[in-house]
């Protein structure tokens, strides 16, 4: 084989949908071959790990179990940068991370390879969406609702990073991100359960592939084990206070497809999950994960997190913290330097047994076996793969595709995109009309910078020759400057139409970036204000990392189109958007609030009450707010298209289910707009009654359909028992026989057909 894109995801990338794509196809050259690891049966790995660790000391194993920072940083600095080739020497470590590209990897992997056993060391990196070519943030890309993209996207990203000598990504993070304010809703996949499973599968396998070893692949880390989204208030870092039917029926599922799908590795995380900070967590790591789910693999702590039980006030030092984090079941110590040292004298001490120690290497060696780093350290480490792999066009045209499929198109009010071909002047105003480095938001340690296309360079090259682009900066993202708005103004009033790019700059979101506000920061409402009063029509390019809100912009924008932070060829697929060179097809997957009091918002978060609201503006004795309405700004699944699309013709196989059948919801879908398009297609489920109060919907299927004009497709759901289950209170999996209604929509707030279903007993 001498093409390394999964033969099934290939297609996709040639479907036509990329102009010139096919072409680039056909000149290319043959990338290198990658290679997949020796073969060697589970067996004979065991029993060569279990050779291994009869021949190493109780220091060596120890070794394997620490895990430090190189060259880069991704948290705060550790002072161990210069003594770290010595301890490699030593066999006092175990993995590193934040160490990239060929030539430092093997050059480091060559110090491990003199330790006394020469084993070799695991080289990881937070490849969170891309490596040197940016794809959208996870978030972004959970927006596409496009299983099969995303996990290109993950294989495109462990491709390069691959090639580049790494061995594992700390990716895909599985965490339901329901609170904007946290930054990190960015890195996921959004707040709803069913979705962000399916995606956390799709995820693990474009990074490893079906099988580790491949030299095309990198291990996946599933992370963080485990609720580290639901932190209070919305705070990074900060304690989780949750029942466990929330645990189990929210938070979990996501982690076990990811495990499912042979998830290589697993990283535990910062915060305290009712009262039990997640690394010295046992009922998580060992109850949970390594007992109920039979975990094969490894987990790793978050940087620091091991040590961090002390500063929580949950262990009295570093000794009890290495005794509570090994026993606990964290594997790895990331950057504490906690198990190095202090484990092996636990042991000795006779604290900590030697097995556990034994069973935290064996993990830890079986995956640098399967990765085949014992037959060749250097498999990952071809100065001429990487160049090839890293200059390879269908990176960059994979990220394009993917950029397409993430942009949300909000509002698009009288058809104001796309753009017409034939405008004489475009003026393109805003903080970010010509920015490059925000296009890559937050996470990207290799990210080539340079190489990122403007939405300015975007238009500029997708718009005819003879349609003049006025640029105007106008504001910054933040501060209260005005000094640029008559020009912006000037722009505005001399243009057929305005095309604003505003947002969040991209250290506005991602780890350690929640936020309190997070309206539009500065002074760009302001600004947008002032374009509208020139009564130009105004379509406002929207980046951020999180669901923001903006008030002026909703009500009064012609439309709004979501790019999130869209990587490396934002410019080029917004530029493909804004002209309908690609129909937008995205669709929320996270809520938007009007307002940060709101929160929580998510749209399964919502519950019928004792006092629901049933008629606009009633509200008084019932749950509501006398200064807001209880709906948000744009629901869960929302996303308009260039086209429109009826649904008709419900029908349900059977008005009752027994158990152990399922019936068959089904309906029909025309595009009955003059454009082909794209549509998500949501079910929803209620259960009307239950012994335990139940969100008013639940996604629990969708499907993503392409349809020309006037074409009609069928689409058919099944329903199970289990699509009707949930945790009663006795923590069992289990659907109660009544009545549901079942819903079809194009977003959780449009829902356009309506059905009823019963359980039988
Ligand atoms: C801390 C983050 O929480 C985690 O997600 C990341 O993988 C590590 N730092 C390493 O950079």
């Amino acid at each position: 084989m001498n093409f390394s894109f999964p033969k099934p995801l290939l297609p996709l990338l040639f479907l036509g949908l990329l102009p010139g794509t096919a072409a680039l196809a056909q000149k290319k050259k043959p990338a290198p071959a990658t290679a997949a690891a020796k073969a060697t049966s589970p067996a004979d790995i065991e029993r060569r790990i279990s050779d291994l660790l009869a021949q190493m000391t109780l220091e060596e194993k120890v070794g394997q179990l620490n895990q430090y920072s190189g060259r880069e940083v991704t948290g705060p600095a550790s002072d161990r940068k210069n003594t770290l080739l010595t301890s490699i020497r030593n066999g006092q470590v175990g993995s590193m991370l934040n160490v990239k590209g060929v030539k430092d990897t093997r050059e480091i992997q060559a110090e491990a390879l003199k330790s006394r056993l020469h084993i070799p060391l695991l080289f990881s990196l937070d490849v969170i969406h891309g490596y040197q070519t940016t794809f959208p943030i996870p978030l972004g890309e959970a927006a596409s609702w496009d299983l099969d993209a995303i996990r290109l996207g993950a294989h495109v990203a462990a491709r390069e990073a691959a090639a580049s000598g790494i061995h594992w990504t700390f990716a895909p993070m599985v965490d339901i991100g329901r609170d904007p304010r946290w930054g990190r809703v960015m890195e996921g996949a959004g707040e709803d359960t069913y979705l962000g499973s399916l995606v956390a599968k799709a995820r693990v396998l474009g990074f490893q592939g079906e099988k580790l070893g491949g030299t095309d692949a990198v291990m996946a880390c599933a992370k963080h084990f485990a609720a580290y989204g639901a932190a209070l208030a919305g705070r990074d870092y900060n304690a989780v206070d949750m029942s466990e039917q929330q645990l189990w029926e929210t938070y979990l599922p996501p982690f076990k497809a990811a495990a499912d799908a042979g998830a290589a590795t697993f990283m535990n995380s910062f915060n305290a999950l009712n009262g039990v900070p997640a690394t010295g967590n046992r009922y998580l790591q060992r109850d949970i994960l390594k007992g109920q789910w039979q975990y094969p693999g490894f987990v790793v702590s978050d940087w620091g997190s091991i040590g961090e039980m002390a500063n929580w006030g949950y262990a009295t030092d570093k000794t009890d913290a290495a005794q509570r984090a090994i026993t606990a079941g964290s594997d790895m110590d990331m950057e504490s330097d906690v198990y190095h040292q202090k484990l092996a004298q636990l042991v000795k001490d006779g604290q900590v047994k030697t097995e556990l120690v034994d069973d935290a290497v064996r993990r830890i060696l079986r995956k640098k076996f399967e990765l085949g780093l014992f037959d060749d350290p250097y498999r990952f480490s071809d100065e001429t793969r990487e160049k090839q792999v890293l200059a390879d066009p269908q990176n960059r045209a994979a990220a394009r595709q993917m950029a397409r499929k993430s942009l949300v198109l909000l509002k698009n009010d009288n058809a104001t995109l796309p753009l017409g071909k034939t405008l004489r002047r475009i003026a393109l105003i805003g903080p970010i009309a010509k920015a490059k480095r925000d296009l890559n938001g937050s996470w990207n340690v290799d990210a080539d910078t340079t190489r990122i296309t403007s939405l300015y360079d975007g238009l500029r090259q997708r718009a005819s020759k003879t349609t003049e682009l006025l640029y105007a900066k106008g504001c910054e993202v933040s501060g209260d400057n005005r000094a640029g708005f008559d020009q912006a103004v000037a722009a505005a009033r001399n243009a057929d139409v305005v095309v604003m790019a505003v947002g969040e700059s991209w250290d506005m979101s991602g780890e350690a970036k929640s936020r309190t506000d997070i309206h539009l920061p500065g002074v760009q409402e302001e600004l947008f204000k002032a374009l509208k009063a020139t009564g130009k029509p105004v379509a406002v390019v929207v980046f951020g990392g999180r669901p923001l809100v903006f008030d002026a912009i909703a009500e009064q924008a012609d439309a709004i189109l979501y790019a999130w932070w869209p990587g490396s060829e934002g410019g080029t697929a917004l530029a493909d958007v804004l002209y309908g060179d690609y129909n937008p097809a995205g669709k929320l997957p996270i809520t938007f609030p009007r307002n940060v009091g709101q929160i929580p918002i998510a749209y399964n978060q919502q519950y019928n009450t004792g006092r629901p609201v049933t008629k606009p503006g009633d509200i008084r004795y019932k749950s509501a707010y006398i200064d807001a309405p209880n709906t948000p700004r744009y629901a869960f699944g929302h996303g308009l298209s260039y086209t429109s699309f009826k649904y008709s013709d419900l029908k349900i196989s059977h008005p009752q289910l027994q158990a152990g059948e399922a019936v068959q919801v089904s309906f029909t879908i025309t595009n009955t707009g003059k454009v082909a398009g794209e549509e998500v297609t949501q079910l929803y489920v209620r259960d009307l009654v239950s012994s335990v109060v139940r969100p008013l919907k639940e996604l629990k299927d969708f499907r993503k359909i392409s349809l020309k004009p006037g074409e009609s497709q069928t689409i058919t759901f099944t329903v199970d028992k289990n699509k009707l289950a949930f945790y009663n209170a006795k923590l069992e999996w289990q659907a109660e026989p009544g009545k549901f209604n079942l819903l079809v929509g194009s977003a959780s707030d449009d829902i356009r057909l309506e059905g009823a279903l019963e359980l039988l007993p």
